[in-house]
């Protein structure tokens, strides 16, 4: 395997617009940290609003071309990409655990996530279809069309930052579109080296173009205002995802929008209690707790609430912290200061109101943002932990009486992205799916990712499904046809 050194030396740290590598204006430059020393591992260019400008003009330049692309070449471009993904995995996820810091474990198996993605929309690329159909009073038939969106904008976090962009360029290239990707500031270096891998597979100059910049608003503002782009795809918080629909309403864009998450994970009396411990260490730890879909709150059926604490600290309490390129590490650091602060808050409020640790409970003393996989027991249900967004390892567990009681409690959030319900009542957890305000459910799983499903939530959660059928269908426009015969 590549060493450390190697692998961020050989990294893409340009801009790349029209399919050329080149620096930013004036030679504007950001640093790229490593969380878990605090130090700085190499500097990429920081686009201007001109960057984003010509990478936008570029995007536009190509999309005529690429939209009549055939569809087979298009999905033969993301399947050689999806290949090369596979068989870099090691210094891909090398790279990824530099800069964001979770285990070499987790990025490999984020790495073969995304490249699934490629893999799921090359084999969709050839199944975009239309309609013939008769006008029901027989005047005429009816044609639907469906055509590429257009120039499209992905703006991507650094939580997944290989598989945020997966999911939203695959079906981007699938459907036909160009686009200007903006990656995370935090985690530049996956996102250029996946943009080189695409090239290398064929992907033609210009259909994708990728900026980064230190000011999001700097890059991002112009694009949106400008008549040439017509879709927005964003994933990252609901503050900031408000914030761009705001911006996006004066062209009318087409959004995208997976914002942030709430998720209750509902254990009920009658639940398979090792199959639930199981689900919630993944749902809780996965990414280190810095995901829209982590486990936020824990609801437990009070006979089984304490036993459930109880084991579920134990697990969490054997994990290893350290630095993610380390072999044995399961919890790397958390992406900076500022998440780490706020996990600090969270717990420190809902100790103050009576929660009780069961494990962890302490950041690390640095260097690196670390912070111990928690169990907090008896959290009462004022505490900001079970109605605000964690971003870290932390499990708060609270207890519920009866179903509907259950319910209301997973309910009683502003967001609606995911829920995990545990129980072996098929009756119950069927009607308890029904009953659930988000987008997806976990039923009797901790994990729901998918490149096969429609990833995607309600409420403050967002709108826009990312991967299944549903997937392409954001990068695509309807166009019907009357037909008289
Ligand atoms: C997210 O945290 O935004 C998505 C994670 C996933 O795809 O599993």
């Amino acid at each position: 395997m590549t060493s450390e050194n190697d692998v961020v030396q050989s990294a893409r740290r340009q801009l790349l617009i029209g399919g050329t590598w080149r620096d930013a204006a004036g030679g504007a430059t950001l640093p790229v940290e490593d969380p878990s020393t605090g130090r700085t591992l190499t500097d990429v260019a920081s686009a201007s609003s001109d960057d984003a400008l010509d990478a936008l003009a570029a995007a536009d330049a190509a999309a005529g071309a690429w939209a009549a692309h055939p569809p087979r070449a298009r999905g033969e471009i993301l399947r050689r990409a999806f290949e090369l993904m596979t068989e870099r995995a090691d210094d891909l996820a090398l790279l990824m655990t530099l800069e964001m810091g979770k285990s070499l474990a987790e990025s490999r198996s984020e790495v073969l996530y995304a490249a699934e993605f490629f893999r799921w929309f090359s084999e969709e690329a050839v199944r975009i279809a239309g309609r013939w159909s008769n006008e029901p009073g027989g005047s005429g038939r009816l044609l639907t069309m469906k055509q590429p969106v257009g120039p499209c904008l992905l703006i991507t976090p650094w939580n997944f930052p290989l598989a945020m962009g997966t999911r939203k360029i695959g079906p981007a290239i699938a459907a036909g579109n160009t686009m200007v990707v903006k990656p995370a500031q935090q985690t530049p270096l996956s996102m250029y080296a996946l943009a080189a891998i695409l090239t290398e597979a064929g992907l033609p100059d210009g259909v994708l173009n990728v900026i980064t910049s230190s000011s999001a608003s700097r890059v991002v503002g112009p694009l949106v205002d400008d008549p040439r782009l017509r879709k927005l795809s964003f994933t990252g918080s609901t503050e900031v995802g408000r914030t761009l629909m705001a911006q996006a309403s004066g062209r009318l864009l087409r959004l995208s929008m997976e914002l942030g998450g709430n998720a209750p994970f509902l254990v009920f009396e009658d639940a398979d209690l090792d199959a639930a411990v199981d689900g919630a260490v993944i749902a809780k730890t996965r990414n280190v707790g810095q995901s829209c879909v982590a486990a936020n709150r824990f609801h437990v059926h009070a006979s089984i609430a304490a036993q459930f604490t109880e084991r579920l600290a134990a697990r969490l309490g054997k994990l290893t912290v350290g630095r993610g390129t380390e072999p044995g590490t399961d919890i790397g650091p958390l992406i900076d200061g500022q998440q780490r602060d706020t996990v600090i808050e969270l717990v420190a409020d809902a100790t103050d109101r009576g929660a009780r640790v069961a494990v962890g409970g302490s950041a690390g003393t640095g260097p690196g943002y670390f912070y111990e996989p928690t169990v907090l027991g008896d959290v009462p249900p004022g505490a900001r932990v079970l109605s605000e967004e964690i971003f870290g390892p932390v499990a708060p567990v609270a207890t519920f009486e009866t179903e509907s009681e259950a319910l209301a409690a997973a309910n009683q959030s502003d967001f609606g992205l995911v829920a995990y319900v545990y129980s072996t009542n098929l009756k119950r957890a069927l009607r308890v799916v029904e009953g659930l305000q988000t987008g997806m459910v976990g039923l009797n799983r901790g994990l729901v990712s998918n490149p096969a499903a429609p990833f995607g939530g309600v409420k403050q959660s967002g709108f826009g499904r990312e991967g299944g059928f549903e997937g392409i269908e954001e990068y695509l426009s309807t166009k019907y046809v009357a037909v008289d015969l």
